[in-house]
């Protein structure tokens, strides 16, 4: 069954048809999703559907973005969360300097906070790193002390620096951007990452893969992700997929 690393059901563009939607995962070949949290909001939401649907996981953390909000309060019921059953990541977290605020001050004092927590609570970490690829290598290698790992999520750095996160152990997330005709140094790190190391991810409602670029995503385009990788490996979809599926159950502790 495919593994969807990588979802936020929770959002709005799913208001109208969530149930359906998820409801016909399974008969797609859909056999699990994670549903990521990107603060504390959405890891509520994320909470409310890993108890509905026995195949939805969540991860429970706050994204650079959304770190201006945080406090101790926050911090603390977000550390609660992450003892919930089904919650088996703490994510999404990291640095995105694409955008101005919150300061890079705020989103590494809470990136560093959220990394120890991870470290402490035995789980691993679902990394969003954009335009801040030696900051984020830097902190991963100073505040994670776990012993899980984690995944890169919508990686979309270059070889050299997939490097240095698989002497880590790191995983990849790999996903829509990867059937982009322009995705040049992604599919050379596609070529390079062994499939091992490797989980398939929508990050639905975004970055549909082609030929849906710019329509709403969903899990129910992973195949056309898995395509592009087998293509790019020069292997069978079918192993592509057995292989993504068993790696994010070793990750994240399922089955
Ligand atoms: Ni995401």
């Amino acid at each position: 069954m495919i593994f969807e690393s990588h979802a936020h059901y929770d959002d709005r563009a799913f208001d109208d048809d969530r149930d359906v939607l998820l409801g016909s995962l399974k008969e797609s070949g859909i056999g699990y999703v994670i549903n990521v949290g990107a603060n504390p909001e959405t890891t509520e939401r994320t909470i409310a559907l890993a108890e509905k649907y026995s195949f939805v996981y969540g991860a429970a953390g706050v994204h650079p973005s959304d770190t201006g909000e945080l406090d101790e309060e926050k911090f603390l019921w977000l550390k609660e969360q992450c003892a919930h059953p089904k919650i088996v990541a703490v994510g999404e977290i990291g640095l995105d300097y694409y955008w101005e605020e919150p300061s890079k001050e705020t989103q590494k004092k809470w990136f560093e906070r959220q990394l120890r927590l991870a470290g402490e609570m035995g789980l691993p970490v679902i990394i969003h790193s954009r335009d801040a690829a030696k900051d984020t290598l830097d902190m991963v290698r100073e505040f994670y002390e776990g012993e899980a790992g984690g995944v890169i999520h919508c990686f979309s750095y270059s070889k050299e620096v997939a490097r240095e996160y698989l002497e880590m152990g790191f995983y990849f997330g790999i996903g829509g951007v990867v059937t982009f005709r322009n995705a040049r140094k992604l599919k050379e790190a596609v070529e390079y990452i062994p499939l091992e190391k490797i989980l398939l991810e929508t990050d639905s409602p975004y970055l549909a893969p082609v030929p849906y670029r710019g329509q709403r995503n969903s899990s129910l385009y992973l195949p056309l992700i898995a395509k592009e990788i087998a293509q790019i490996k020069g292997i069978s979809y079918d192993e592509t997929v057995a292989v993504t599926e068993r790696n994010a159950c070793r990750l994240f502790r399922i089955g």
